[in-house]
Formats: structure tokens, C-alpha cells, sequence
């Protein structure tokens, strides 16, 4: 038995907010946002919408596709970082709910970035474990509600949506999440993190604050050229794999620059990689999944093609997948 990803299902709120549009919000221009970043547009939220609501349209549509009914889920698992409520209730809790899959397990995990491929790699370890039939994976944010809009430095990198997929337990002779890495430096925790009200120090009530993100760049930047550089690395090392028998290399979407550096420090053609951020920005743990969508839509995904996944971000953390598609 193998745990493969059986279909993707995406979320893409309608809303474009251009380069050019936010340079009438902030100073800043085009040309700076995309030599700095390769983004050229971000998708927002319609007023109302939630974290949950982006997460529930996307997994109704995977679940769609994959032929499985919500009740034949064993469990949800939504990595984000702009759950709906602070701390509990789970986002995936709401998700249930939403796509009637009431009853089974589900819960959100926190991992920044690279939260869905540390969900892709709990989910498949408790299919196997448990010998489960079907999971959904989510990864979905409305970063645009923890953005500090007065920033330049971070207000043009982030976007919102959200991306599904459906693994299942069966046998499908060599197809399936093959190899995961994981890893976390906990010592930049700071580097990248969303500033809330000071907790109290004592028994009194905390002053309200609207979350925002707060980022050091340059640390962040050199984290994610390292990270990309070393898991790759690391899953040629640990793995029978050649970079040859990979497809495509798929990254976080979080600047097109880190993706060229990494890209050069290897020796890899920049064409291995796939990136979409031009159109929707830094989706945080929607990315990935929002890839996968595209490239099936496209048609560059063809089963039996060897994959690779590689996520980074805040925690920080970072972790890379290989797939047999
Ligand atoms: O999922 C992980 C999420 N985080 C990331 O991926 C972020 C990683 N870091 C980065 O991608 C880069 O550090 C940034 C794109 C955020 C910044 O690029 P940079 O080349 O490191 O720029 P910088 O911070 O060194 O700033 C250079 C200049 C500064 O002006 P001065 O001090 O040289 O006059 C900034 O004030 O660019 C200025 N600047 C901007 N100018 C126009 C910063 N942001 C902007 C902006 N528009 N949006």
C-alpha cells in the first residue's frame, strides 16, 4: 500500500490587487517589486471570507475530483497561519463542518511555510499507521488580514488562497509520497513572526491589537536559499534519485530571487523549477497545493512523473518531498 495524492482542488479569491495599485497605497513601484521579488500581482480575500471558507472550497473541489465523499474522510489536517480564531477552535474543525464531513478526526498544524509539507507527512504516516483510507490536506490563509499595510518592505509579498489535496491509502504500484525530509531552526523564530498584543505578565485582560506580520528579509532570504540548496542536497543523498529522473522541482512561492539563487548555487537550470508567485504572491502554506493545481490544469503533471516539493518559512522551518505522481 502507498499513500498517494489522488487530487488537487484550489481556491483563488477573485479580488487582484496589482503591483501598480499598491504603489498608489505605499511607496513603492512595479519595477522594485518585481526585480526584488518576481511578483507582479497578489489575490485577496472578498470582504467576509474566511480562512475556512477558502480552505472548504478548495477541499470540496479535491474531493470532487478524487470521486471520495466527505464522509469517507478519516481525517482533515489544515496547515495555516491565519486560522479563523486565535488558538482554538482548529480552522480544520471549521472545514469539517463547512463540507460535511462530520465525525472524523481533524486538527491544524502550525509549521509557517513549509505547513503543508509537514502535513503531507503526518497525513500519509497516519494512513499507513493507522491503515486509513482517505485524508485531506489543506493548506489555506488570508495573509492579507495580518498585513501590515504602511510596510513596504513585507506588504507586497504576501497574497491569499488556498489548496487541497486528497491522499489515499491504496496500492498503485510505485506511485505515492515517497521520501520526506523535515527540519526547523527554532533559534530565527523572530525572524519572521506575527506580532500580537503582549501576553499579560499577570492576571489581567491584554490590550487588542490587530496581528501583523513582522519580517527580518535579509535573514529570511538567506534561510530560504539555504534551505532550498540543502534539502536538495540532502534527498539526492538520501534517496536513489538523480536530479535528471526529477519532472519538476515545485518551491514555496516566496520570491523568485531565492528560488534563481538557489537555483545557480546548484547548478540547476531555473526551468526545473515551477513557480507561479508573479500571479499570486506569497500564499504561505497554500502555495504548494496552489502549484499542484495549476500544473495538473496545465497538464504538466503526468502520472508516474517524479516530483519534488520543498517548503521554508517561518519557525523557521523547512522540509522537502519527493512524489511519484
Ligand atoms: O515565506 C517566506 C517569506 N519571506 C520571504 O520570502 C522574504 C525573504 N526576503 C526577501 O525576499 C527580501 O529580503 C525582500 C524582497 C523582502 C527585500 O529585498 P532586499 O533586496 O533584501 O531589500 P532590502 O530590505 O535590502 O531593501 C533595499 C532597499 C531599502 O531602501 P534603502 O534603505 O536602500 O534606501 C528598502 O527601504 O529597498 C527598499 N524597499 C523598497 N523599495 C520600494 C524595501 N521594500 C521596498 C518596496 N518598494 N516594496
Amino acid at each position: 500500500m502507498s499513500v498517494l495524492i489522488r487530487s488537487v482542488g484550489v481556491h483563488i479569491p477573485e479580488r487582484r490587487i496589482t503591483n501598480d495599485e499598491l504603489g498608489k497605497m505605499v511607496d513603492t513601484t512595479d519595477e522594485w517589486i518585481r526585480s526584488h521579488t518576481g511578483i507582479g500581482a497578489r489575490h485577496i480575500a472578498a470582504d467576509g471570507m474566511l480562512t475556512s471558507d477558502l480552505g472548504a472550497d478548495a477541499a470540496k473541489k479535491a474531493l470532487a475530483k478524487a470521486g471520495v465523499s466527505p464522509k469517507e474522510l478519516d481525517f482533515i489536517l489544515v496547515a495555516t497561519a491565519t486560522s479563523d480564531y486565535l488558538g482554538f477552535p482548529s480552522t480544520a474543525c471549521i472545514i469539517q463542518d463547512k463540507i460535511g464531513a462530520h465525525g472524523c478526526a481533524a486538527f491544524d498544524i502550525t509549521a509557517g511555510c513549509t505547513g503543508f509539507i509537514y502535513g503531507l507527512e503526518i497525513a500519509s504516516n497516519m494512513l499507513s499507521a493507522r491503515r486509513g483510507h482517505h485524508a485531506l490536506v489543506i493548506g489555506a490563509e488570508t495573509l492579507t488580514r495580518v498585513t501590515d499595510w504602511t510596510d513596504r518592505s513585507t506588504c507586497v509579498l504576501f497574497g491569499d488562497g488556498a489548496g487541497a489535496v486528497v491522499l489515499s491509502n491504496i496500492e498503485e504500484g510505485g506511485r505515492g509520497v515517497l521520501k520526506t525530509i523535515l527540519g526547523a531552526d527554532g533559534g530565527g523564530a523572530l525572524d519572521l513572526y506575527l506580532k500580537q498584543a503582549e501576553r499579560p505578565k499577570s492576571f489581567e485582560r491584554a490590550p487588542a491589537q490587530v496581528p501583523s506580520i513582522v519580517m527580518n528579509g535579509k535573514n529570511v532570504y538567506n534561510f530560504a536559499v539555504k534551505s532550498i540548496t540543502v534539502l536538495i542536497e540532502r534527498i539526492m543523498h538520501l534517496s536513489m534519485y538523480r536530479l535528471e529522473d526529477f519532472a519538476w522541482i515545485v518551491p514555496h512561492q516566496a520570491n523568485a530571487r531565492i528560488v534563481q539563487a538557489a537555483a545557480k548555487r546548484l547548478g540547476i537550470p531555473e526551468e526545473r523549477f515551477y513557480m507561479n508567485m508573479e500571479e499570486y504572491a506569497n500564499t504561505s502554506a497554500a502555495s504548494i497545493p496552489i502549484v499542484l493545481g495549476e500544473m495538473e490544469d496545465k497538464g504538466l503533471l503526468k502520472r508516474g512523473d517524479l516530483i519534488m516539493l520543498l517548503g521554508f518559512g517561518a519557525g523557521l522551518t523547512f522540509g522537502g518531498s519527493v512524489i511519484r505522481w
